[in-house]
């Protein structure tokens, strides 16, 4: 099944927003499969963001996501990186519905509270990147009530 990488930046963890986060996902029926705390190396978040690079607002970016610790977790089930993505919102909270984490808890594209994998090629390099591919294997019981037969 599909695994999407799920990150609650520097802000979600200031603002206490990570148990919030967290049991969206675990109630929506996704699949714990990786979770730490981290204080990731400019190195490593140049790498993450490396696509945007050559944008204007990387060092910036680069600059709020090394502002304190941040939440790293794997996230596992059915079309976990389309739908991981429709739960965060839109890019700019001021476009995210309702509903969604970055609709209902940010205003500003430069502390958006959360990231997640764009596509499942990006999410195969960010578990790597991240966790070193190091994640959980286990069945999780509640899946047949998840699950149609
Ligand atoms: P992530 O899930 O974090 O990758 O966000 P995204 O995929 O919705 O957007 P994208 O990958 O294009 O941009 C990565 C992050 O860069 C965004 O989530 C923002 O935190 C930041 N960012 C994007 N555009 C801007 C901008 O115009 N200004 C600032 N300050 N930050 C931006
Ligand atoms: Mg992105």
């Amino acid at each position: 099944t599909e695994q999407t990488y799920i990150m609650i930046k520097p802000d979600g963890v200031q603002r206490g927003l990570v148990g919030e986060i967290i049991a969206r996902f675990e109630k929506r029926g996704f699949k714990l499969a990786a979770l730490k705390m981290e204080t990731p190396s400019k190195e490593l978040l140049e790498k993450h963001y490396g696509d945007l690079a050559d944008k204007p607002f990387f060092p910036k970016l680069v600059k709020y996501m090394l502002s304190g610790p941040v939440i790293c977790m794997v996230w596992e089930g059915l079309d976990a990186v389309k739908t991981g993505r429709v739960m965060l919102g839109a890019t700019n909270p001021l476009a995210s519905n309702p509903g969604t984490i970055r609709g209902d808890y940010a205003l500003q594209v430069g502390m958006n509270v959360c990231h997640g994998s764009d596509s499942v090629e990006n999410a195969k390099k960010e578990i790597e990147l991240w966790f070193n591919n190091d994640v959980k294997q286990y069945k999780l019981d509640a899946a047949q009530w998840i699950y149609e037969a």
